[in-house]
């Protein structure tokens, strides 16, 4: 037993991979979970409500999963936008080689799952959508937060889906506060739905 955070970027946990059935309104998902990446062995119920409560993404452009673990989250949005790149990215490597395979494994083409570095510079995102890293702590979060918000496209909106007692109010003030007005799209089981938007630019 280790105490390894599920944000290692190479879980030394043994490998034990554990396949779980994600059913959802739009399908089921068949993932691949595995030791030392989140959520093993079940979907977070967090995950859980931003799928089932988020508004449908944009039908193309490039999408982003921002922490995608084994991907249920980036392989939805590509589900539903089948004409979108997705990318999903995380800096834990079996989550991203996880996403991968999951890709493969439910006939999903059309995500692209990388770690954060990997992504070309010269992208913007029609949408976000975001289970957080919100243990990695409040400076870390802050910094990864303002990193990808600061590539939304003009019209682009970020979903992020946090617990109540991991801070998700303050998180919505603060991310005001920065110029991303953000608001609660939806509220259940301790976590809130938030959805952040770019601040108009004066011309
Ligand atoms: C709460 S988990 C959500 C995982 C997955 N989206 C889900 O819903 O099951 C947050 C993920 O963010 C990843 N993460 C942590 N720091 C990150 C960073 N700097 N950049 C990208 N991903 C990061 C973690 O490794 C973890 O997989």
């Amino acid at each position: 037993m280790t105490n390894e955070q599920y944000f290692t970027p190479n879980p030394s946990s043994p490998s034990s991979p554990y396949v779980i059935d994600v059913a959802l309104p739009d399908g089921t998902l068949h993932l691949t979970t595995d030791r030392g990446v989140f959520s093993y062995g079940a979907l977070d119920t967090g995950t859980r409500l931003l799928l089932l409560k988020a508004p449908q993404p944009p039908a193309t452009g490039n999408l982003l999963d921002l922490g995608c673990g084994v991907g249920p989250i980036a392989l939805t949005l590509a589900r539903r936008s089948p004409s979108a790149t997705v990318w999903a990215l995380d800096v834990n490597e079996r989550a991203v080689a996880l996403c991968r395979q999951n890709a493969v494994a439910n006939d999903i083409s059309n995500v692209h799952a990388c770690l954060p570095d990997d992504v070309p510079d010269d992208i913007t995102f029609d949408c976000i959508w975001s289970n957080p890293p919100i243990h990695i702590g409040k400076v870390a979060l802050h910094e990864l937060l303002l990193r990808w918000l600061a590539r939304l496209s003009d019209t682009g909106t970020a979903i992020m889906v946090v617990q109540r007692h991991l801070g998700s109010d303050s998180l919505q003030a603060w991310l005001t506060a920065q110029g991303y007005p953000t608001e609660r799209l939806s509220s259940a089981k301790g976590f809130r739905l938030l959805i952040t938007r770019r601040c108009a630019v004066a011309s």
